[in-house]
């Protein structure tokens, strides 16, 4: 195992590039499923979610080759048994996209249950009714969904409720079914326009991504492209409230400044400079960082990917703050954590009260998924002393090489091993 030690207080200054999109990439990979050529993948994320996504193609026998550092190769032709392996599968929620392309593809899917971080109970029910307008039918079986269909024919299918990974997989189940699909109160973020692109790329017909209705129709052949991922709004908006909590000036590459509207607005709202320019923002605080109030929204609303890295700033304001977040049940897990190092925050289901106090004390805190390990390493940066962050596997789920981007923009963190306690027990 491994931790991140940070001796914060240091303004981070500098310039940081961002990776290509991990909600985008991991619909993407999957998707490469439904094509009948090979295609080639670029600005791919070097992230561990990605990894599980390449090993869950090659072990079904598709053929995954890295031309470059962030761009692969997929054939995805040899696959024959449409069955997403169990341990791999449950390591993470993305691992649900599988039931869509293969479902897709095969009329067939054996996926597990899936896993990732724990926000709380995280339901497909809105998935399978979306495979069940187009004539597929599931069962759970030794804890894996089995969805089967004799044919998928188009259908309407409406969402009860926003749901991004109902939407992408509806998508990639349809875009092969016969005749016309309408997906209605579709989700709207920008991974799913861009798994749209790629779709239509290769020759599918996907009109209005982006919008809350979504047409497809079904076509018998999709052919082999190159395409290139769209940046990580999330990383993107990470290092934004990272040179915000460090009072620094970043300059942040290779983003769509449209996808970070929401937080630019809200960084803007709390005293920080922030300047778009074609595909890079600049980020700079001139002044005292403000208080606010901010609700989680799905897209184009405040992200909740976003929210424990911007609540972990609003502790270094003045005056008090109000964060709603209810998209999922638990994702205020880190505040226990950030109290540690002397934040004042109280939680009372669903809201956050936020008095900032200006600064926090560093302290050894531990991740409970991957965006509350980005708001600790954040509260890191920001702190005085020394902190040490645990769990970073959960921050390598989506951040490509974070302690080296920060390092660029002269933070002082380090990777340390940590010994493996019942190692040295037993060796000891
Ligand atoms: N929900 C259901 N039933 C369903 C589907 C969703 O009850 O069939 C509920 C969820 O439990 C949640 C809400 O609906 O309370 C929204 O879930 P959604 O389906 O929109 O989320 P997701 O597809 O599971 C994706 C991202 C998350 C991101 C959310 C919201 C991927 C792989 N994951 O999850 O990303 O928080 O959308 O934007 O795209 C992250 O990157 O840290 C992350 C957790």
């Amino acid at each position: 195992m491994e931790k991140f030690v940070i001796n914060g207080g240091k303004p981070l200054h500098g310039e940081v590039t961002i990776s290509g999109a991990k909600n985008a990439a991991v619909a993407i990979v999957a998707a490469t499923i439904l094509c009948d050529e090979p295609c080639v993948l670029e600005n791919v994320p070097e992230i561990s979610d990605i990894t599980i996504c390449m090993k869950i193609l090659s072990s079904m026998g598709a053929v995954v080759k890295l031309v470059s550092k962030n761009t692969v190769y997929f054939d995805t032709r040899g696959i024959t048994k449409p069955e997403v392996p169990y341990e791999l599968a449950r390591s993470m929620r993305a691992s649900t996209y599988f039931l869509g392309t293969l479902l897709g593809r095969f009329h067939n899917a054996y996926v597990a249950m899936p896993g990732g971080c724990d926000l709380g109970d995280r339901p497909i029910d809105q998935h399978l009714k979306a495979f069940a307008s187009l004539g597929a039918q599931h069962e759970l079986e030794n804890g894996q969904v089995h969805c089967h269909a004799d044919d998928l024919i188009g259908s309407q299918i409406y969402f009860d409720f926003n749901t991004v990974g109902g939407t992408i997989n509806a998508i990639m189940a349809a875009c092969k079914a016969k005749g016309l699909t309408i997906i209605e109160n579709a989700a709207k973020e920008p991974h799913i326009v861009d798994l749209a692109n790629f779709l239509n790329s290769m020759g599918a017909d996907i009109r209005g991504a982006g919008t809350d209705v979504i047409k497809i129709r079904g076509v018998g052949y999709l052919k082999g492209i190159t395409y290139g991922i769209i940046p990580d709004q999330i990383e993107a908006g990470t290092y934004m409230v990272a040179a915000a909590a460090t009072k620094g000036d970043v300059l942040i590459k290779n983003v769509i400044p449209k996808h970070l509207e929401s937080i630019t607005a809200k960084l803007r709202k709390v005293g920080v400079t922030v300047i778009e320019n074609d595909e890079s923002v600049h980020v700079k605080v001139e002044g005292p960082l403000l208080k606010t109030s901010l609700k989680t929204m799905p897209h184009p609303g405040f992200p909740t990917d976003m929210q424990p890295q911007f609540s972990t700033m609003l502790t270094l304001a003045e005056g008090t703050s109000i964060v709603t977040d209810d998209i999922f049940d638990n994702r205020f897990k880190y505040v226990s954590e950030l109290r540690r190092m002397g934040a004042d925050i109280s939680v009372d289901g669903t809201v956050a009260v936020i008095q900032g106090k200006g600064m926090l004390q560093g302290a050894p805190v531990v991740a409970t998924d991957l965006r509350a390990g980005a708001a600790l390493i954040i509260a890191g940066l920001a702190a005085n002393g020394t902190t040490e962050v645990e769990n970073i596997h959960f921050v390598e789920r989506g951040y490509e090489c974070i302690d080296k981007k920060l390092r660029g923009l002269g933070a002082d963190i380090k990777r340390v091993i940590v010994p493996d306690v019942d190692h040295v027990r037993m060796s000891g």
